[in-house]
């Protein structure tokens, strides 16, 4: 029988691929015998992908025109993009009111409009073969948490923008998914473990009491990347120890 979760063979292009999520999607990926692009904002991001079997790329996603050159790199060279992976993302943990209107674009233009626009530059390219996309979008999308402000802000609109381009781009063949990580321990999280009261604190309002690895977001990527999720069209899959399902 046809192995449902196989991805081999298929190119899949993850931004935000030089560390955290990103960087273990693109192992993994890489792992289970797909073709596999990733990016970073800058060149030394990308250096650990020479010789690792991982294409590196720099792009800065709140550059607009970013993606698209790297999507047709691999078009030409592949014939298609089986799967835009967008994780690339930025966080602060800073009230509400200290924020100064650089930071407020800063996190806007990397978490909602870089996806916009990646996405775009995806469906463009793609418009006559199809496509899938899976957004990483966060628990901090479906619920509010103290010190993040903008950043729950633009996850939630991850998630409806999923929604939206899902309804819109069905006709075409696309698929558009997210996944809603809880927290997980990365450089993004660095903040929270610096302050044991904290992490306490957190940890024991997980039901699994303690954060996730990047490596327990793979299975859901592998498995929205693909054939075996071909029914599943514009969800948000949670994966997050329990946090809203048994918190809510
Ligand atoms: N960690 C968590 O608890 C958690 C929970 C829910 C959702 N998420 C989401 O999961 C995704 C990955 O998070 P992470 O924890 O792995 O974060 P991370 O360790 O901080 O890594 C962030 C990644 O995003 C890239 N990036 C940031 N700004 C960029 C830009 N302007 N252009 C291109 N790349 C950029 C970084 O590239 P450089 O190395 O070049 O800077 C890096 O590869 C994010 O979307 C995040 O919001 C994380």
């Amino acid at each position: 029988m046809k192995n449902l979760f196989d991805v081999s063979g298929k190119t899949i292009l993850v931004t935000g691929a030089s560390r955290g999520i990103g960087k273990v999607f693109a192992e993994g990926f890489r792992d289970s015998g797909a073709i596999v692009y990733g990016t970073g904002s800058k060149q030394e991001s990308i250096e650990w992908m020479n010789d690792s079997g991982i294409q590196g790329r720099v792009a800065d996603i709140t550059k607009p025109g970013s993606m698209t050159p790297i999507i047709d790199e691999i078009r030409s060279k592949h014939g298609r993009l089986d799967c835009l992976i967008n994780n690339a993302g930025y966080a602060t943990n800073k009230p509400a009111s200290a924020f100064k209107e650089d930071e407020i674009y800063k996190i806007i233009d990397t978490n909602f409009a870089g996806v916009f626009r990646a996405c775009q530059a995806y469906y463009k390219a793609q418009k006559k073969d199809g496509g899938n996309i899976i957004n990483i979008a966060s628990v901090l999308g479906l619920r509010g948490y103290s010190l993040s402000s903008v950043y729950c802000g633009t996850k939630g609109a991850v998630i409806q923008l999923t929604k939206a381009l899902a309804a819109e781009w069905i006709g075409a063949g696309f698929k558009v998914n997210a996944i809603c990580p809880g927290f997980i321990d990365t450089d993004m999280t660095i903040m929270l473990k610096e302050k044991p009261q904290i992490l306490e604190q957190l940890n024991s309002s997980i039901p699994l009491k303690r954060m996730g690895k990047p490596e327990e977001l793979l299975g859901t990527a592998i498995f929205l990347a693909s054939d075996a999720s071909s029914y599943i069209m514009g969800q948000s899959i949670v994966v997050d120890g329990g946090l809203i399902e048994i918190m809510r």
